[in-house]
């Protein structure tokens, strides 16, 4: 059980995006821990300005509000923390072990079943997360189908959304009260050794991906051996690490 990850709680059954709510609770105020759970977004958010699909009942789509104990120009590394959590939490709940996508996705057969979206408030980080859960292929909408999964596809037992939401937010607290943000990234990583293709604002290049840096950026060896820090950028996987 946890111990401040879930102290307070506000457990909504629609609302715009769980992430605007937990921002709008830490600025009046919330504790350490304070969570937003909401059965169904209407304007779920994803990283990158995108938005995130949250249909009622078929994931968990929560955010919790972290009050860390650390330089605000670490609070990016909370969402290496938040994905290894997620993963943990996900296996626990449904025997299947997700690899994490650098820097925050979690991916399952290279489906994206969750995703992570870390924001601030004043000293506070909130930390939103998805996880799709429930979803047959045809819950998703038809760009989706593609490349998006949900938990119901790869475990073999229908997964508990409380169950998975309990663990959650209990390997949250383990993690960031660890202070190692990245403990175990590399062994989860779908990334580290693979052959990548990385878009940023000012062009595109290809190379294989070398690991992930003190600060998050992931370190890929270009086309001309130079190595090269990627901190904001999209990162496609072309060919797994044998
Ligand atoms: C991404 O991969 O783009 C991040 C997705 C984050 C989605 C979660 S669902 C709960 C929380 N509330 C939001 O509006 N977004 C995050």
């Amino acid at each position: 059980m946890a111990a401040w990850a879930g102290c307070a709680v506000r457990r909504e059954r629609e609302i715009d995006s769980t992430n605007r709510a937990a921002r709008r609770w830490a600025a009046e105020g919330a504790p350490h821990g304070a969570v937003v759970v909401a059965a169904r977004q209407t304007e779920g958010r994803g990283r990158r300005g995108r938005s995130w699909e949250s249909a009622a009942g078929l994931g968990l789509w929560l955010s919790v509000v972290i009050r860390p104990d650390i330089d605000a120009a670490r609070f990016p590394l909370l969402s290496f923390s938040a994905a290894l959590a997620a993963a943990d939490a996900v296996e626990r709940a449904s025997g299947v072990a997700p690899r994490v996508k650098w820097p925050n996705d979690l991916l399952i057969e290279g489906r994206k079943i969750a995703g992570i979206l870390l924001e601030k408030e004043g000293d506070a980080a909130i930390v939103g997360i998805g996880i799709n859960v429930r979803h047959r292929a045809e819950d998703f909408p038809p760009e989706l189908r593609d490349t998006a999964g949900s938990l119901r596809m790869f475990a073999k037992e229908p997964v508990s959304l409380d169950a998975l939401e309990r663990h959650l937010l209990a390997e949250i607290e383990r993690r960031i009260d660890s202070g190692d943000f990245f403990s175990e990234y590399a062994a989860r990583c779908a990334t580290i050794g693979a052959q990548v293709r990385v878009v940023e604002m000012n062009g595109e290049f290809s190379g294989v991906a070398e690991g992930v840096g003190a600060d998050g950026a992931l370190l890929v060896r270009d086309e001309v051996g130079a190595l090269r820090r990627v901190l904001a950028g999209d990162v496609s996987i072309r060919e797994a690490r044998a």
